[in-house]
């Protein structure tokens, strides 16, 4: 079988996509979870990174606000580390090979796949039926944009393995319908300390940009007395702290207080455990106020310098576009040559 295979183009070994909507709220989760290890990653792959604007309408947008936050996230980006020399920085809507890519992936996928996707149960809610047609296939477009560029490898957090797993499902899928050896099977990289960092207000929820309540995440537009009053009142219980990793599996808040220090100080949490064994919350909440303002104020300050200077932004991105069609264009080619499309 494998021998009738045909492989069209190469597949890169060490391209890195990943993606990120621009609405607004980018918080402490985006930072540890994706932003901070894409900046590590930038020495050892080629990166492209890109503010998925597509992604973001499949829920009514403000488009004022919608213009605003793309600007924003991007200068989050750039204040974070990402070098728009190195890496490929853009919003996806500029580039057409997403949404042309994601047609095709609507007629490769199936119902049945989609059907388990949990982000968009919790998304959708209990109104589904109201629910727009683009969030349901909200994943197909993922594996999109993941796939126009042939990526090897794509850092995310834990909340998106599950459409890292369809999206090998739809290249698998294309792949043994064409027969041919096109898309390659991307792997997620989940890694750090703080893979899915919790609200501040209820560890058994996600940190999120649509939780209702600021109080529940720390932001990076945040300033030094926000992050203070923030972690002061973050939920915790009245015990003191331990050093068993066992013992917190109950107090979700205080392991979640432990992994950001562990994330924001770059040791392992175990490490945390053994430094504040015994301790009091308030000494606790005291050292990591200080920790996330060194490390978050920085960023902060970089950023508002950066949203004050939009024309610098948008030359980044559109110079990201520009770079970013370069390689998805003939793959996008590649792929209707396959399927028979015309091309006159
Ligand atoms: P989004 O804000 O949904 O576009 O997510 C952008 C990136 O941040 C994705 O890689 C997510 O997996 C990651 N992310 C979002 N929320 C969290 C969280 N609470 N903890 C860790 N990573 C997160
Ligand atoms: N779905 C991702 C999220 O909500 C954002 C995203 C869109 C993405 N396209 C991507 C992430 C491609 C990685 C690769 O976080």
């Amino acid at each position: 079988m494998a021998s009738t295979t045909k492989q069209v183009s190469e597949h890169p070994t060490n391209r890195i996509f990943s993606g990120i909507q621009p609405t607004g709220n980018l918080h402490l989760g985006n930072y540890l979870g994706a932003i901070r290890n894409w900046v590590t990653l930038q020495p050892d792959y080629e990166c492209i990174y890109c503010m998925v604007d597509l992604h973001a309408v499949t829920m009514y947008q403000d488009p004022a606000e919608l213009t605003a936050s793309t600007r924003e996230v991007t200068a989050s980006l750039l204040a974070s580390g990402i070098d728009p020399k190195g890496s490929i920085v853009f919003n996806q809507s500029q580039v057409h090979a997403h949404a042309e890519l994601a047609w095709l992936f609507n007629c490769v996928s199936r119902m049945g796949w989609l059907n388990r996707m949990t982000q968009f149960k919790e998304k959708a809610g209990k109104n589904r039926e109201n629910a727009s047609v683009g969030l349901y296939a909200y994943p197909n477009l993922m594996a999109a944009d993941i796939l126009a560029y042939k990526a090897s490898h794509v850092p995310v957090g834990a909340d998106q393995k599950q459409h890292l797993e369809l999206t090998r499902d739809i290249a698998q899928a294309f792949n043994s319908t064409y027969d041919v050896d096109c898309f390659p099977m991307t792997e997620p990289l989940i890694f750090g300390e703080a893979t899915r960092v919790m609200s501040l207000r209820d560890g058994s929820k996600k940190m999120s940009k649509s939780e209702p309540s600021d109080m529940s995440r720390i932001t990076l537009t945040d300033g030094p007395d926000d992050i203070a009053k923030k972690i002061r009142k973050a939920k915790t219980d009245p015990l003191p702290l331990t050093a068993s990793l066992e013992d917190l599996e109950d107090r979700p808040e205080a392991k979640n207080l432990m992994v950001i220090f562990a994330a924001l100080s770059n040791v392992p949490v175990t490490e945390v455990h053994q430094r504040f064994d015994g301790a009091e919350f308030s000494q606790f909440k005291k050292e990591l106020i200080e920790l996330a303002v060194e490390v978050l104020s920085p960023i902060t300050t970089e950023m508002q310098r950066l949203v004050a200077d939009p024309g610098y932004v948008d030359s980044v991105l559109r110079d990201g576009a520009e770079r970013a069609a370069e390689l998805a264009t003939p793959i996008v080619k590649e792929v209707q040559d396959i399927m028979g499309f015309l091309r006159p």
